[in-house]
């Protein structure tokens, strides 16, 4: 069964906006305040690449800067621009290698996605109520907070609830079955309850501010889309919905980059009519949520309590599925 909504016969893969529309103003610069950024936007400067182009003698000049200032605000919109250019495929190889895998727990979820969960990627898990995505949040949650020896992150976990559904003691039960003191593991998990979407985007920002102290290794956002469906109903909707989660999840994929982290979000599935054969259902948000995702796992149920976990469009794996439980303890083979 699958829930329903108003919007439920609308194809949200009709409306399309641009992907790559940029996304990043001025005040996004590291080191850029209001008074500097006043100073570039009075100078002209409204645009990242009008300042990625410059060179620091010229902007110095032109915004009233010092060289050495206009020499970094220019490093970093270059970057944010995302105008570096071309990179070797070696330096591509390089940044690859520092890559981490978080274990699922399961030896099976674990082999169907090369070795566990890559840090740098969003990993979208989507399917209907009941198919264990948040369960695997929790499982997850916890799984970071272990040394790299034993297949985590040793690293901190930052949790956006949106649905209310995040729950300490099922933390504490997993930590203690992976052998962790349940309050350490408590410590080092940050939750926050969303309680609209524009909430939800805001809670990213304040992710980012936390990074610098906090050594996060895992964001999880449960669940993506829930707050935007609720909120933006109906076709005439539907634009600017996609717009903002466009936007939502160009600045979680951020995020794991400037982190190495892994960032997990979860999605609901609803029925696609369109669908002559196989699975009639689809993840909500279409293709703009599809396409932001390195990883999709869609998650079925099936007999005797167990899930199936399908691996979908993965940049260099194989399509496959991994059977996993439930358990009180956590997730099992
Ligand atoms: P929605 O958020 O409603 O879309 O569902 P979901 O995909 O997030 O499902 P969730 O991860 O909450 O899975 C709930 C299921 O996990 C329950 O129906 C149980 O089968 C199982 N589960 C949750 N907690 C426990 C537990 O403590 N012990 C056991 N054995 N199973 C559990
Ligand atoms: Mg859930």
């Amino acid at each position: 069964m699958v829930k329903k909504t108003a919007s439920e016969n609308i194809d949200e893969d009709e409306i399309t906006i641009d992907i790559d529309e940029p996304e990043m103003t001025i005040e996004d610069l590291p080191g850029v305040g209001p008074a500097t950024a006043e100073k570039l936007r009075e100078a002209g400067f409204e645009e990242l690449l009008a300042i990625a182009v410059m060179s620091p003698m010229e902007l110095a000049e032109q915004a009233e800067l010092g060289e050495a200032v206009s020499s970094k605000i220019i490093q970093a919109a270059k970057k944010l621009a995302n105008i570096g250019g071309f990179i070797s495929g070696n330096a591509l190889l390089d940044r690859r290698k520092t890559v981490q895998k978080l274990t699922s727990g399961t030896s099976a979820m674990d082999e169907l996605l090369g070795g566990g969960f890559e840090t740098q990627s969003i990993c979208e898990v989507f399917g209907e109520f009941g198919s264990g995505k948040t369960q695997i949040g929790h499982q997850l949650a916890v799984n970071t907070i272990l040394p790299i020896s034993q297949g985590g992150l040793n690293g901190e976990v930052f949790y956006i609830d949106t649905e209310d559904t995040f729950r300490p003691e099922r933390i504490a039960q997993m930590a203690e079955a992976v052998g962790m003191d349940p309050q350490d593991a408590l410590d080092r998990i940050h939750v926050a309850r969303a309680y609209n979407s524009a909430h939800q985007m805001l809670l990213v920002d304040e992710i980012k501010r936390m990074a610098k102290s906090i050594d996060v290794k895992l964001v999880i956002v449960d669940s993506l889309t829930s707050h935007f469906r609720a909120e933006y109903v109906g076709r005439g909707m539907l634009a600017s919905r996609q717009q903002k989660l466009n936007k939502h999840l160009k600045e979680l994929k951020q995020l794991s980059d400037v982190q190495n982290a892994l960032i997990l979000v979860t999605n609901q599935v609803m029925s696609n009519p369109a669908a002559l054969w196989g699975d009639p259902t689809k993840a909500i948000g279409g293709h703009i949520v599809g396409h932001a995702s390195t990883f999709r796992l869609y998650l079925r149920k099936s007999k005797g309590g167990r899930r199936i976990a399908r691996l979908i469009d993965s940049p260099n794996l194989p399509e496959g599925e991994a059977v996993f439980t439930v358990t009180a303890e956590g997730l099992k083979d």
